[in-house]
């Protein structure tokens, strides 16, 4: 049975949603500020209806094994991703992996039954690792950033492979991480040739990964100039293999009724920031950044009132009212963005004001040919991203 098309979303070239699963406790700020933002089962299941209902198109779940920033309880993102998936009817989830933690063999094999059991609503994220502690604790080798990736790499070679060989002569694969022979994996996904794959960071070789071997490069908050030139960058190293990458960016949302409000709501969030947890987090994002050749790793330029939230989400500054936003949303858009990706303080109600405000809006927007000209959407909303 074929998934039914939200009226929302019609359009071929539409700019497509995603949220944040909040599979980890302590929502997605790094904060003491009251939130109304679950992270048990039965509460994202209603999130993930909500934004069903509201025409939002994609969840993305977490991987942590350990606690960091703050996060002390976290639930496992492959499970996760397919009890969301048994509750609703249409969103796809993205579940996010770990190379090293996961081999391919079991990612392939996991992802493509529950692609079966969701009737194709099962996407990848193949995210490279930041966390050293992480990897230690549970015994698994800490890699250079280099290396990681280049597992990374294969892995994602691998993943694409078993799930689209040929039944008679399987999947075969030498690879200097990984190696197959003859592997026939069945059943195979329903998603033709395979389910999306995801991955991103912000690093030379997350760029690279991006422009090799993943359909989607996932990217962290960030500004104009920041989106603009890692756009144009994996554009560029893509075209020398010949293909398209298509962009996902990270984007707090606060709307309310004034953008003051909006503000101050900001200002609330990080002025009780963890602050603890936010140096911890800082300081293990330093040590992953700091094995990158040339400093570019995610994190590298962000303060630590950026790192309250936790993917640089901020930065978008995805904040005001529902016209403000949706307007910088087009903007987005208009520089070569694919999926925006939504965090929200209290998921309880701003996933389904989300749909009610500001989606129908950016619909609107589109239909009226905006979202298309980055010139003429820089000339009208640049400006927020020089304050
Ligand atoms: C949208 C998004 C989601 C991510 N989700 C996870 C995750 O669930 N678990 C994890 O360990 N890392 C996650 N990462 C981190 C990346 O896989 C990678 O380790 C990080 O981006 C390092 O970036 P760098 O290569 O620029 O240093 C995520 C990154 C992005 C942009």
């Amino acid at each position: 049975m074929a998934a039914t098309i939200h009226p929302l979303n019609t359009e071929a070239d539409r700019l497509l949603f995603a949220y944040w699963v909040p599979n980890v406790s302590g929502g997605l700020v790094i904060s003491k500020v009251p939130q109304r933002t679950n992270w048990d089962l039965e509460s994202n299941i209603r999130y993930a209806k909500a934004a069903e209902a509201a025409g939002i198109e994609y969840g993305l779940t977490q991987i942590r094994f350990l606690a960091s920033y703050g996060a002390s309880q976290q639930h496992e993102s492959v499970s996760f991703s397919q009890a969301i998936l048994s509750g609703t009817t249409s969103i796809k989830i993205i579940a996010a992996v770990l190379p090293g933690i996961w081999s391919p063999t079991v990612a392939a094999k996991q992802l493509a039954s529950i692609d079966n059991y969701s009737n194709g609503r099962i996407a990848v994220n193949v995210v490279s690792g930041w966390f050293k502690g992480e990897f230690t604790s549970v015994g698994e080798w800490w890699l250079d950033h280099a290396e990681r990736y280049r597992r990374s790499h294969e892995f994602i070679r691998c993943l694409k492979g078993i799930w689209t060989a040929p039944d008679d002569s399987g999947f075969t694969f030498s690879g200097d991480f990984y190696r197959f022979t003859n592997y026939n994996l069945s059943p195979k996904p329903v998603q033709k040739p395979h389910p999306e794959i995801f991955q991103g960071g912000n690093s030379d070789d997350a760029r690279n990964n991006g422009a090799e071997v993943s359909e989607w490069y996932f990217m962290n908050g960030n500004d104009l100039e920041g989106f603009r030139t890692q756009i144009e960058d994996v554009k560029a190293r893509a075209e020398k293999f010949g293909r398209t990458v298509k962009f996902a960016v990270n984007g707090f949302v606060i709307v309310r009724d004034s953008e003051e409000e909006a503000i101050q709501v900001l200002r609330e969030i990080q002025g009780k920031a963890d602050k603890e947890a936010v140096e911890a987090f800082r300081d293990a994002v330093q040590t992953a950044g700091a094995s990158t050749a040339n400093k570019t790793g995610m994190w590298a330029n962000s303060s630590l009132d950026d790192l309250v939230q936790y993917n640089d989400g901020f930065k978008t500054k995805l904040f005001g009212t529902k016209e403000q936003v949706a307007e910088r949303i087009v903007l987005l858009k208009s520089l070569g963005v694919d999926l925006v990706l939504t965090a929200f303080l209290h998921y309880e109600e701003e996933i389904e004001q989300f749909g009610k405000d500001v989606l129908p809006l950016v619909r609107q927007y589109e239909k009226e040919g905006r979202g298309k000209d980055a010139a003429f959407e820089i000339e009208r909303t640049g400006h927020i991203y020089n304050k």
